[in-house]
């Protein structure tokens, strides 16, 4: 499948991966897949489909201080053609990653994420809270016209010779964050706004 990402693309993606355990892809998405997408994602939630998301593994609980999103699992084998071409899309970048930088991903799963207006998630690791086998994790905003007084960035604190920079990141329709899930510390600022997104991980077996 056509990811729009050329090989220049793709490489300058995980050169950056490599050397700063990031990467800030727009247009990942198309906005035909987009629109898809949030679609599905408001009639699911408005069905009642998702749940308030929680903390921890072996006690997993509702912890709204900490993070106020409700999520939906999308299902391996789903259906629907939007979740299809997602997933392919994933798969695709996830075969370049593995030919490139030997990450070893052999699994992935991904949940809408819906932030409710008010909501953030306090910074926080994604690999110690529930699954080791978290290698990246890589989030795809799915907001259109987000403007800055918006907020509900996503914020990633970077070390860099040994001095923490904070660098946020704004949740746009289309645009892809990949980062290193046990490295990279990072926090959803208070959004002013409902946030959509998908959230997954990529996985070693
Ligand atoms: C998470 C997370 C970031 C974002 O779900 O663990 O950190 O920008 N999400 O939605
Ligand atoms: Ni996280």
């Amino acid at each position: 499948m056509n990811t729009c990402l050329d090989e220049e693309v793709l490489n300058a993606i995980t050169d950056h991966i490599a050397s700063e355990g990031f990467a800030i892809v727009d247009h990942f998405l198309p906005e035909t897949l987009v629109e898809g997408l949030s679609k599905i994602l408001e009639n699911k939630y408005k069905s009642g489909a998702f749940h308030e998301a929680g903390i921890g593994k072996s006690t997993y609980h509702v912890a709204k201080d900490t993070r106020g999103d409700h999520v939906l699992w999308i299902e391996e084998n789903t259906v629907d053609l939007f979740e299809i071409e997602y997933l392919a899309r994933v798969a695709s970048f996830v075969e370049h990653l593995n030919r490139s930088c030997y990450l070893g991903i052999r699994t992935t799963e991904f949940h809408y994420a819906k932030y409710p207006i008010g909501t953030h998630y306090n910074r926080h690791l994604d690999r110690f809270q529930s699954d080791s086998r978290r290698k990246m994790s890589m989030i795809c905003y799915l907001n259109k016209d987000w403007v800055l007084a918006d907020g509900g960035e996503l914020a990633l604190y970077l070390t860099e010779n040994g001095v923490e920079t904070e660098k946020r990141i704004s949740p746009i329709a289309g645009r892809m964050v990949c980062f290193e899930s046990d490295v990279l510390e990072h926090e959803v600022l208070l959004t002013n706004k409902e946030r959509n997104s998908i959230t997954g991980w990529l996985k070693t077996a």
